[in-house]
């Protein structure tokens, strides 16, 4: 299983570079994500929550849909939105509503690099966009306003001390 990086680590808020190799190691890792995912009870991984700096995630759905996209792009977004309550495996225990579109179509490649457009609703749309975002630095709380964000950041640093706290009894 891999260490998944938390809010405060550098690489979070970093932009991603696009992947050039569909190789052995890009499967492995990508095996290795969904592992961790799974163990993690997550529906979604990108690429920098686990420390690597490039431009691919994956989504497993409770439904058992999986689905890995390299170098994605979003080129079309739903003009209606929706609320969904969002949480993220990098800063965990915490979660509030995000309003996003509903439906995106996004491009992107598979593992083997083969080219693919997929036209998304529901939570795999929610999930895809929340991914996304992780790719150029950008976190679920960064949607929220300045109140309702330092909110869930107070409550998750207080998780968090509580937890290093419990850790040394
Ligand atoms: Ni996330």
């Amino acid at each position: 299983m891999l260490d998944i990086c938390k809010l405060g680590e550098e690489v979070l808020r970093e932009k991603c570079t696009k992947v050039t190799k569909f190789d052995d190691a890009l499967r492995i890792l990508l095996d290795a994500m969904y592992e961790t995912l799974e163990e993690a009870d997550g529906i979604g991984l990108a690429a920098p929550q686990i420390g690597v700096n490039q431009r691919f995630f994956i989504v497993s759905l409770p439904d058992g849909t999986q689905r890995e996209f390299i170098n994605p792009e979003i080129t079309g977004t739903s003009v209606e939105t929706n609320p969904y309550e969002e949480g993220c495996l990098s800063l965990p225990g915490v979660y509030h509503d995000v309003e996003r579109p509903s439906k995106v179509i996004i491009k992107a490649q598979k593992a083997n690099g083969e080219e693919f457009t997929l036209k998304a609703s529901g939570l795999m749309a929610r999930v895809i966009q929340h991914e996304n975002d992780h790719l150029d630095g950008v976190l679920f709380i960064d949607h929220l306003n300045d109140r309702d964000r330092e909110k869930v950041v107070h409550e998750y640093n207080k998780r968090q001390n509580r937890q290093r706290r419990g850790k040394r009894n």
